[in-house]
Formats: structure tokens, sequence, C-alpha cells
């Protein structure tokens, strides 16, 4: 009711942006690995409605993932060991793919492997079905493998030799799911964007490790710990967004980590995001994205502009924000 009553007052505000070469009707998208696989979400609002769905990052193989608990909570958002469980691209395209299509969303497909092979295989399944796509993300950065703490995203030759094969395989563009656990992280996405990369995610979780409350036992099933996400990371992310934005200007960047209201989001569109992406906060309101979508056509409208690219024009946050 409140979200409806919201929105007929915004009809007129115009929030879409640019990414990936396409118009998204909202900077406000779903992270890989918080929503499932699919349409999960479609049940809560119009999935068409927010910039993108960014489906949980597939293998071309089948995979279990981690050992229970994997996932915890904690005083500033969460701790996961999810392990990247997946039913594979062939399995995807036929039991989730056709109801995430059917909603109208822009889709994005995360892709994951152990090898560059691995990424190339995996982007050939989804060879048949790109007229769906949107995007490719490439996640080089997942913290809970067998690797632990090494990823490809901590070497910026391995995450370019990976950006180059998709690249030469595969017509979609591509976006680099960056490390936020290395200093390298502008070298990287530097190498990403020379091997054919049109977008930098910024970025996945941060390594950490948490006990239980009642013992000093790991939280997590992978008892090495895990990735931190949340309300806790906004002021991390939000720097390398801004680092990112100074050293490759004009190139679309996603801002992710601890988003959980417009102002948020804002605050990464500020720093020179084309996009955000809200991930630990859907486990609180599943509503979250539409709301956080709703809620910056409502800032924008506030502060006297008509468009989301209005407001950015003024080049810093008014102080009534
Ligand atoms: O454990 C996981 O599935 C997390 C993946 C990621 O952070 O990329």
């Amino acid at each position: 009711m409140k979200a409806s009553l919201k929105k007929s007052k915004t009809d007129d505000i115009d929030v879409s942006t640019w990414l990936y070469g396409r118009r998204l009707p909202s900077p406000v998208m779903s992270a890989s690995g918080t929503s499932g696989h699919g349409a999960e979400l479609a049940g809560y609002f119009d999935l068409s409605a927010i910039g993108a769905v960014v489906v949980k990052s597939l293998s071309h193989f089948v995979h279990e993932g981690n050992p229970a608990p994997r996932v915890g909570v904690l005083p500033t958002g969460m701790i996961n060991s999810v392990g990247l469980p997946g039913p594979g691209v062939r399995r995807w395209i036929d039991e989730y793919l056709p109801d995430l299509t059917r909603t109208g969303a822009n889709v994005v497909v995360s892709v994951w492997g152990r090898t560059k092979a691995d990424y190339v295989k995996a982007v050939e399944q989804l060879a048949p079905v790109s007229s769906q796509l949107m995007a490719v993300e490439i996640n080089v950065s997942c913290p809970n493998t067998e690797k632990g703490g090494e990823m490809f995203g901590h070497d910026s030759k391995e995450t370019a030799a990976i950006v180059k094969a998709v690249s030469q395989t595969c017509d979609l563009p591509i976006g680099v799911k960056l490390s936020p656990n290395t200093d390298r992280y502008v070298e990287v996405a530097g190498a990403a964007l020379d091997a054919g990369a049109v977008a930098l995610i910024a970025s996945n979780t941060y390594l950490g490790q948490a006990h239980k409350r009642d013992s000093n036992q790991p939280m997590l099933g992978t008892s090495s710990g895990g990735g931190v996400s949340g309300q806790g990371i906004l002021p991390l992310s939000l720097r390398i967004v801004r680092e990112l934005n100074k050293a490759f200007p004009g190139c679309d960047i996603v801002g992710v980590g601890g988003v959980h209201s417009a102002r948020d989001a804002l605050a990464y569109l500020f720093e020179g995001a084309s996009a955000v992406q809200v991930g630990t906060a859907t486990f609180v309101d599943p509503r979250i994205l539409y709301r956080i979508s709703e809620d910056v056509k409502w800032l924008v409208k506030k502060q006297g502009a008509q468009s989301l690219k209005e407001l950015l024009a003024k080049k810093s946050m008014p102080p009534s924000f």
C-alpha cells in the first residue's frame, strides 16, 4: 500500500541508468548469490521494475557447495560460506531461466569456475539463450572455494586471461566481480578492462571469521571462515568504487556492499557508480530492491530534480539529503 502510494507520486521521475550498453529502468540490481538462481523474488515485486536480476554464480557442472551452517548473522550484517552450490548452466537453462524470462527482468548471469577452461565452458553453454540475457558477470572473487583466500581475482594476469577467453567465446557484454581482499584491485580492474570487460562490479565480500556467541567455535561449517557482507562494509566498498572511478573515469562501475537504503545507493552513484547491487538486505526484506528503487525516485523528487541524471549532475549530495 505504502509502496504504491509513493510510486503514484513519483511516476514522472526518471531514474533510468545505462549499463552494458542498455538503458535500465532503475539503478538498483540484485547482487549475485542473494536471491537464488531465478525468479525467486518474483512473488514479492515486479522484477522488471528494477535494473536487473543477477543470478547466483553458475558453473558448467553441478556443484553441491559447502557444509552447513553456511550463513551466520553478525551485528553489522552477515558472514557466509555457501560455496557456490548450483544446478549447472544446462539445468539452469531448463529449470530456472524460463520463469525468469517471463518476468521481463533484465537477466545477468554470473559464472564461476576452477580453471579458465571452466569459465569458457560455462559461457559456451549459455550461447543458445544469449538473446535472453543482458550480460555475463565473471566471478573471480568468491572467497569460499576450495582455494579459500587464493582467488583469480587477486592476480591481474589470471583475471585478464579469463576475461579474454570469455570475451572470445561469447558476444555478451562482460562485467567482472572484483575482490576487495587485495590492495591491487585497481591493477586487476585495469587488466580486466584491457582484456575486454566493460563493467567493474565492486565488490565481493570481505574475508572474515566469526565465532558462535555461546562458544569459541567457528560459526560456519567451513571452520576457516567466509565472506563478510552487510551494512558494515559499505564504507569499505564505497572507497573502492571511488578509487576505481578515479582510475577509470567513464567506465561502468556497479557498487556492491551494504546498500540498505536509497541514500546508500545514492552514495555509490555520487561516487561514480552507474548502478548498485543489493544483497544482504534482501534477507531481511525480500521487497527491499523494489523499495530502494522507489525511494531513489522519491529522493530525486525531494531534491527538486526530474531525473537521477539531473540530480547526479549536481556533483555532490545536496545538504538536505
Ligand atoms: O560461497 C558463495 O557461494 C559465495 C560466493 C561469492 O561470494 O562469490
